[in-house]
């Protein structure tokens, strides 16, 4: 398993560069199993769960060429409906293959996903609303089954909770339906409207993306399109708060900074210089004490839980004490004994993590727990005294393209070890 090994104290300085967000690539690349025309999307991040994405459209019958960040898929015909329990209990993002595998092909059969590190992660609303659109939906030795052999029907669908995949799910069954889909307190993540783009492009009609109320007339056949997919904007965020931690002059450029309005109103509360120089850029500035400040994860467009971890770790360099709350997950504080060893003051109570800095962090050895928490250890260790080795390393490849080749660009003292 590789390691990375980091020794810290170098403020980071100068450009890095957005790739594409892995919770778009993801959606659009089940969106494909929409049409069997082909479709070409641009600016796909080489990381592990876009392969396993690929890998499983292959298995269900998808013609898949990668060239670069391009890639193009074709599925003329779906060979098999099914995604397999050995792909699924590694990406559990496969199950957004379920709405459009139920639409295209009137069936489908997708192993349940099973927890992960950072929370239960049920699907019920996914499998809810797709009974709601006319689909038959039985569970049996660890796989769900769907069936809708006379094809969806049209629903209102109101979810009971804010759900970004299950939006996503209900949005590529609804595009194919007969009538009219309403999804009534939808996920308004910059990802789920990227999608919409895309379905557009293909000839679906939906409203509302981006919004609480997604309305979808359904429509007989989508066609082939070409999509460039939006900036990754929690890798964005990841590179602020390693600027900010780091004590830094970062540029991050290629990205989207309305997509990170919330991450960049706290880094200006602590006292860090945020601007954004031009389109599509973004700066950030420390060169003095931070202030501690509270923060809760919140859905779109509020502070994402994605980056709850990255915060945190900077949180453990302000002055004073910071609360943070974690609103969506259940088991999110993975990363808070890592740091702990480290010598962060962390104190968790429930759904809160209470940090008392500014500590000074000394290098130690630490394991990666999932995607995220894996993000903060590494910031930790740029600014921790002396060598970090970084243990499970694949957690970080599966949403981060070549980041240590990223902020060993502008600075960082961060390699690879096999
Ligand atoms: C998406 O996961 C992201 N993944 C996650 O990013 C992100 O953390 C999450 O949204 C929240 O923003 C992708 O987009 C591929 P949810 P998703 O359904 O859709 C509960 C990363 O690091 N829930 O919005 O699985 C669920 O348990 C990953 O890139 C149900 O109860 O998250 C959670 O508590 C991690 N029943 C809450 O809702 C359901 O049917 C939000 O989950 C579905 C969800």
């Amino acid at each position: 398993m590789d390691k990375f090994v980091v020794i810290g104290g170098v403020p980071l300085r100068g450009e890095v560069e957005t790739s594409g967000a892995k919770n778009s690539a993801l959606p659009v690349l089940a969106a494909t199993l929409l049409t069997d025309q082909p479709v070409t999307l641009d600016r796909i991040p080489r990381v592990r769960d876009v392969r396993t994405m690929q890998r499983l459209l292959v298995d269900i019958g998808a013609k898949v060429d990668v060239q670069g960040e391009r890639v193009r898929v074709q599925v003329g015909e779906i060979r098999s409906p099914e995604a397999p329990y050995e792909l699924v209990k590694t990406m559990r993002a496969s199950s957004l293959v379920l709405g459009p595998l139920v639409a295209r092909a009137g069936r489908a059969r997708v192993s349940l996903p099973g927890g992960c590190a950072i929370g239960a992660r049920p699907i019920n609303l996914h499998l809810t609303g797709l009974e709601q659109l006319g689909a038959q939906i039985r569970q049996a030795h660890g796989y769900i089954e769907a069936e809708a052999p006379q094809g969806l029907r049209g629903a209102t669908i109101r979810l009971e909770r804010i759900t970004v995949t299950g939006t996503e799910d209900l949005i590529m069954a609804g595009v194919l339906a007969r009538g009219e889909t309403v999804i009534v307190n939808a996920a308004r993540e910059p990802e789920v409207s990227d999608l919409a783009t895309l379905l557009v492009k293909m000839g679906a009609k939906i409203e509302g993306a981006g919004t609480s109320t997604i309305r979808i007339q359904g429509v007989e056949r989508l066609n082939g399109a070409d999509h460039t997919i939006i900036a990754d904007r929690i890798e964005a965020g990841t590179f602020l708060a390693a600027g900010a931690i780091t004590g830094g002059d970062l540029t991050i450029t290629r990205c989207a900074p309305e997509h990170n309005a919330a991450l960049i109103a706290k880094l200006q509360a602590t006292g860090a210089e945020v601007t954004q120089p031009e389109p599509n850029t973004v700066r950030v500035r420390v060169d003095g004490p931070l202030r501690s400040v509270d923060v809760s994860t919140q859905e779109y467009p509020g502070f994402a839980t994605d980056l709850q971890a990255q915060y945190l770790a900077l949180m453990t360099q302000a002055e004073g004490i910071s609360i943070i709350t974690e609103t969506i997950f259940e088991n999110r504080f993975m990363h808070a004994q890592e740091l702990a060893r480290m010598g962060a003051s962390i104190r968790l109570e429930g759904n809160q993590a209470i940090v008392a800095g500014k500590k000074e962090l000394t290098g130690a050895g630490v394991i990666a727990s999932d995607l995220r928490a894996s993000a903060s250890l590494v910031l930790a260790a740029l600014v921790a005294r002396g060598e970090t080795v970084i243990d499970r390393v694949y957690h970080i490849d599966r949403g981060y393209e070549k980041i240590e080749a990223k902020l060993a660009g502008v600075g960082a003292q961060i390699r690879r070890m096999e």
